[in-house]
């Protein structure tokens, strides 16, 4: 038997204080144990199908895990079932581990797959609601602390019930109903992951825009899903910083068609939202003093609202493949692609990751420092940690907001026991050295994760010597916006740990390595190729909205039977996964996904702009860097100082600040092929200074381009 679930109580758990391990200088290829786990138990309860299909080995957790891994694809629909029995209360369920035949339907061919199909739930209740009934009232759900330390807020499980009851009654006043779509742009107040719950309550379905997005994202969003209502606050602070989002906002509706689709803004006002409760320490007393332009008979004051509303709202029952939301990625065309997850599937996914990843106990305090405008919030701030029962840390602020030490001091403040970042931010740590986090007492901390890029192995034993202090797992997890959960990770005293790599597959998860030209499988190890997927798993995402060709072609043209992950992939000789980077077009900047395809339609809107091209670099700190190349109009007449700020302003003002490119060349020309293709090879191997292996440059229409873009670039470094 090998699963822990939330019923079957406790594992139990060493500490071993003692362990030391030798972590070499150059770690990559390496192994390192971490015994401080007992292996936890990771799957559903089998015992029957074990039974049948005993494992070959039970010497060591890895060789269980591998051949757990295999039944869970051999017996993949049983394990499912297990899972979803397990993990989620079901309105009705209508399968059993002798009747799971139809558990999914449909396949890769026409994306027509459904999970659960029949079965009904609703992911709010899930996530409060049986908390509250199995005992947990008292229980903190929510620990909220604001831009500022020590400004915290926390909700226990029966409160957050009221507190979403009482978003989903004012939602519902407002006609708000199962299938709407609801635009969400907010700062990480707690208003936000509770209005995504009020929405999955009512089976409305969320769309979250990243409230870093500027008013033109926002619109076209709004405009792609028929949005009629949005939610917002008046303002975000970050960093002592405010952002007027509510302004945002009105901009973004007077774009495209907005004004015809948005019936309703919904606005909280942040200072007010925050001290609502009377454990709340007022910080920010002044930062909302720019008035708020409410524009009659569409915008509504939510704390004006609240108040009226009965703390109760009965949940929807929901179809287990209804849609749940909407989110918006990066792709490889200008156009931003809204994923649609679904109801169960995603929860069940959702759950079983955090659970098995993070060995996720029901007194944990899960910290994830991801933003709920991002995938990984979803899953990871709001509905794995609460589908869990156990208490989510939300942060409204950055790492680096006082000083350095602002994380390691809300792990002492709050013993958070498992906290999950990027390596970016922990790559923008490590310049103010090991001192910082060692004035700290971060001894509550088991597991350290690590999700959006590549760590690399000065990174990862930083977080592993001076955060976790040798004696907490790092777990490097993989995984996209489109996957729902984690894809590929090593599991807490099951996995032995390799720096950089994001080790093995989650379970019921059948990775392939495929060539990328002729899409057949690479066997064995120690070798490289695309990653794949053979075969749905709960929580991928069904369509894209409004457009399930693009789905189709994106995901499961490109190597027939397969769902195509577009990132490149080694696998080393002892069967290790490492990502190498995107094969697409898209960046990975900070660990946020920006396709080149979406800046330069930004910077072609420029009137003296003819043509750009933009590729990535690697950065230090952020992992990729954003290069642009824009040749100009004849009727130019800018100085080039003069367009290169205005085009910063341009992609800031039709993406968002995080998507300003690092450096923009303004050049005579771009490498064109006679066909009139840009080379975008010659511009990365330029930008990256390898302008030595450019390779083939035969077909350039001009090949004295590249001299003048080497002299360019090298003015930049
Ligand atoms: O390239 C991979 C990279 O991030 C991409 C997915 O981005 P997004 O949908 O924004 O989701 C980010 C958070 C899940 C992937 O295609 N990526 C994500 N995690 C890792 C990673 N690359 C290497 N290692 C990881 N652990």
């Amino acid at each position: 038997a090998f699963i822990h679930s939330l019923d079957r109580g406790q594992i139990v758990r060493s500490r071993v204080e003692s362990v030391t391990l030798n972590v070499a200088k150059e770690l990559t290829g390496k192994t390192v144990d971490n015994d401080q786990h007992v292996p936890p138990d990771h799957m559903p309860d089998m015992e029957e199908i074990a039974l049948k299909y005993p494992a070959k080995s039970e010497n060591t957790a890895l060789e269980r895990y591998k051949s757990d891994y295999a039944l869970s694809l051999a017996k993949n629909k049983q394990f499912w079932q297990k899972r979803a029995a397990e993990l989620i209360t079901w309105d009705h369920y209508p399968y059993d581990e002798n009747k799971c035949d139809d558990i999914m339907m449909g396949g890769f061919e026409f994306g027509d797959i459904a999970w659960f199909p029949g079965a009904k739930m609703n992911v709010c209740a899930n996530a409060i609601d049986r908390h509250v009934q199995n005992g947990k009232t008292h229980q903190v759900a929510m620990i909220w602390e604001g831009d500022e330390p020590g400004q915290v807020l926390k909700f226990t499980y029966s409160e957050l019930l009221r507190k979403v009851s009482a978003i989903a009654n004012a939602l519902k006043s407002q006609g708000v109903k199962k299938g709407d779509v609801v635009t969400i742009y907010m700062p990480m107040i707690p208003q936000l992951p509770m209005t995504m719950l009020a929405c999955m309550r009512l089976g409305a379905v969320h769309s979250v825009v990243f409230a870093g997005f500027s008013s033109a994202a926002l619109s076209s969003r709004i405009s792609a899903s028929k949005s009629s209502i949005v939610v917002t606050a008046d303002i975000g602070v970050r960093a002592a910083k405010v952002i007027p989002l509510k302004k945002i906002v009105d901009e973004a509706i007077v774009m495209n068609d907005c004004k015809d689709i948005v019936k309703r803004v919904l606005v909280y006002e942040r200072e007010r939202s925050i001290a609502s409760d009377d454990d709340a320490v007022p910080g920010d007393v002044g930062l909302s003093d720019n008035k708020i332009n409410w524009v009659p008979n569409r915008d509504v004051n939510m704390n004006d609202l609240l108040p009226k509303q009965r703390p109760y709202c009965p949940p929807e029952s929901m179809d287990a493949e209804d849609p749940s939301f909407i989110l918006y990625t990066s792709g490889s065309t200008g156009q931003p692609k809204g994923l649609v997850h679904t109801t169960a599937g995603y929860a069940v996914y959702a759950a079983h990751t955090i659970q098995t990843t993070f060995d996720l106990q029901p007194n944990d305090i899960f910290a994830c420092m991801a933003d709920c405008g991002w995938i990984t919030g979803h899953s990871y701030v709001v509905y794995g940690p609460l589908l869990s029962g156990s208490t989510t840390f939300i942060f409204e602020s950055t790492p680096l907001y006082p000083d350095a030490g602002r994380y390691w001091d809300m792990v002492q403040r709050h013993k958070i026991s498992l906290f999950y970042t990027a390596p970016t931010a922990v790559r923008s740590l490590i310049r103010y050295g090991d001192d910082v986090p060692k004035k700290y007492d971060l001894s509550s901390l088991r597991i350290l994760g690590s999700v959006g890029e590549p760590i690399n192995p000065a990174a990862w034993s930083w977080y592993y010597e001076a955060v976790g202090n040798k004696k907490c797992t790092i777990v490097d997890t993989y995984w996209q916006t489109e996957t729902g959960g984690h894809i590929l990770t090593n599991l807490p005293g099951v996995t032995p740990m390799k720096p950089g790599s994001c080790a093995l597959p989650h379970y019921g998860i059948d990775c392939v390595v495929l060539d990328s030209v002729t899409g057949e499988i690479v066997e064995g190890d120690d070798v490289e190729g695309v990653l794949a997927i053979r075969g749905p798993w709960p929580g991928m995402a069904r369509t894209c909205l409004g457009d399930h060709a693009r789905y189709l072609e994106t995901y499961f043209r490109p190597y027939e039977g397969y769902y195509f992950t577009g990132d490149a992939v080694r696998r080393d000789k002892d069967g290790y996964y490492f990502i190498t980077g995107r094969v697409d077009d898209v960046l990975n900047v900070s660990g946020h996904r920006i396709g080149t395809a979406e800046v330069e339609s930004a910077l072609v809107k420029h009137p003296s702009v003819a043509q750009a091209a933009v590729v990535g670099r690697p950065h230090a700190i952020k992992g990729e860097a954003i290069v642009a190349f824009a040749t100009v109009t004849e009727s130019n007449t800018e100085d080039d100082d003069e367009l290169v700020k205005e085009l910063r302003a341009l992609v800031r003002g039709e993406i968002g600040p995080f998507a300003s490119p690092d450096i923009i060349c303004i050049t005579p020309s771009l490498p064109m092929t006679r066909s009139g293709k840009i080379m975008r090879r010659v511009l990365r191997k330029i930008s990256t200074g390898e302008a030595d292996q450019l390779g083939d440059v035969s077909t350039l229409a001009d090949p004295s381009v590249v001299d003048t873009l080497i002299d360019l670039i090298g003015k930049h470094d």
